[in-house]
């Protein structure tokens, strides 16, 4: 449990709270290339509790700036994109991507006015499909993020993403929370002899060869946050193996965890403010994924957009009808929770906490031993961040992002974890 100080220091990240501006010192993904459109219309974005408004200019480059406008305070989200600026709709001033401001029509025509005012403009770049967010200090950018999933033909990638209705940590919590997933996924993940790791099944999600319910955790900090294995009993052979899952915590708000065969799996949690949260969840196959087997993959995790989701990305169950739980279901042994799909199921019990989990409140076991890590590792970055200048876990030092894997494998009894997803885990500088 953490103290209610604690908790608002984890939780908060809005440009005042510490955690809101450690968080401004890292990359981030605000939304996705498809989004934008050169000359297009703008987008409204929200990121870590600011309102801003997104654009892609007729020559391709991004803008990411304050949504209203430095003249009076309308907002550019109604203006139009032109001639590689934004031109707000009140007076006509115009914007371009850096913030720059190059006309003022309502001024004198000698006017300087508009060369001592500047726009709010965040740094973006784009790789993998997404436009990546920088929102702290001009000219301090971290290196480009260089997660797997950038590097490789977006045809085979799956993107996802979801509009959480609860604080950014919560979702991240859910990730690195190996012990819930043969509980709460029961229906999508089962217990199978036949295999001796994840393998995909249509119409169910996956097999698993193991059905404890009790893995023990062990974690190790690395130069990017930790790994942790949870290490289980397997259905086959348990007396001379251990099946072990090895995830992993990528700060500040990024998480990998074991794929079927043939696949990386990676998650996002980008706080949208302090109670809600976009969830961005990236499938890369080894294979190109045509039409067809993308539709069955987001049909099979009840995430089909205009289906499962609405425009803004949210799902269609959410506290008001109860998370669309299906209690018919549940007694006819059809559905576990009532709920289709894993990534519904986890975001149910996320929003069901509350928008910011209480975490005084709770009553941590030994199965919390990563969600308690993580809330450790952030908490002691943020109070160095605020009180020596330290730099955030993860940053100014060379991590190779791109060859960072999560890995799952049955292991003889004896033998260690270590060797298992350890790409990126020397151990930690002192
Ligand atoms: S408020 Fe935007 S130009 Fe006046
Ligand atoms: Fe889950």
């Amino acid at each position: 449990m953490l103290t209610p100080e604690e908790n608002e220091l984890l939780c908060r990240v809005g440009p005042a709270a510490p955690m809101g501006k450690m968080m401004r010192r890292y990359w981030i993904p605000a939304l996705l290339s498809s989004d934008l459109e050169a000359g297009g219309d703008p987008k409204r974005v929200r990121l870590l509790g600011e309102d801003l408004v997104a654009f892609r200019a007729h020559d391709g480059r991004v803008g990411l700036l304050d949504e209203l406008c430095p003249h009076r305070r309308a907002s550019l989200a109604l203006g139009r994109n032109e001639n590689g600026a934004l031109e707000c709709l009140y007076h006509g001033w115009r914007i371009d991507c850096s913030g720059r401001i190059s006309d003022t029509p309502v001024e004198p025509e000698e006017s300087t006015f508009k060369d001592r005012i500047r726009a709010t403009a965040y740094s973006v770049y784009e790789s993998g499909g997404v436009v990546w967010a920088y929102m702290g200090e001009p000219g301090a950018e971290p290196p480009p993020l260089d997660l797997p999933f950038t590097h490789v033909p977006q045809e085979n990638v799956l993107t996802v993403r979801v509009n959480i209705n609860a604080n950014w940590a919560q979702g991240l919590e859910g990730v690195i929370d190996s012990s819930h997933t043969n509980l709460l996924h029961r229906h999508g993940v089962r217990p199978s002899a036949d295999v001796t790791t994840t393998t995909l099944e249509t119409g169910i999600v996956a097999k698993r060869p193991s059905n404890d319910t009790r893995p023990r955790m062990e974690v190790q900090d690395t130069p990017y946050g930790f790994r942790y294995a949870a290490i289980r009993k397997p259905l086959a052979n348990a007396e001379s193996q251990k099946y072990v899952r090895v995830s992993l915590f990528i700060a500040p708000i990024f998480a990998m965890f074991p794929p079927p065969k043939g696949w990386i799996f990676l998650q996002a949690f980008t706080p949208i403010d302090d109670e809600h949260t976009m969830f961005f969840f990236w499938q890369v196959c080894e294979t190109a994924l045509d039409e067809k087997r993308r539709a069955e993959l987001l049909e099979s995790a009840c995430l089909r957009p205009g289906i499962d989701l609405d425009d803004e990305f949210r799902l269609k169950g959410n506290r008001s009808n109860n998370w669309l739980q299906d209690r018919g279901a549940m007694r006819r042994g059809e559905s576990h929770t009532g709920m289709g799909g894993v990534s519904p199921e986890d975001i149910a019990v996320q929003e069901s906490m509350g928008p910011i989990l209480d975490r005084s409140k709770e009553h941590l076991g030994v199965s919390d031993t990563a969600v308690i890590r993580f809330r450790r590792m952030m908490l002691d970055s943020v109070k160095r961040f605020v009180e020596e200048d330290a730099t955030p876990v993860g940053l100014g030092q060379s991590i190779p992002y791109a060859d960072l894997r999560a890995e799952e494998r049955m292991l003889p009894i004896d033998a260690s974890w270590y060797a298992v997803g350890a790409a990126g885990a020397e151990p930690v500088p002192a």
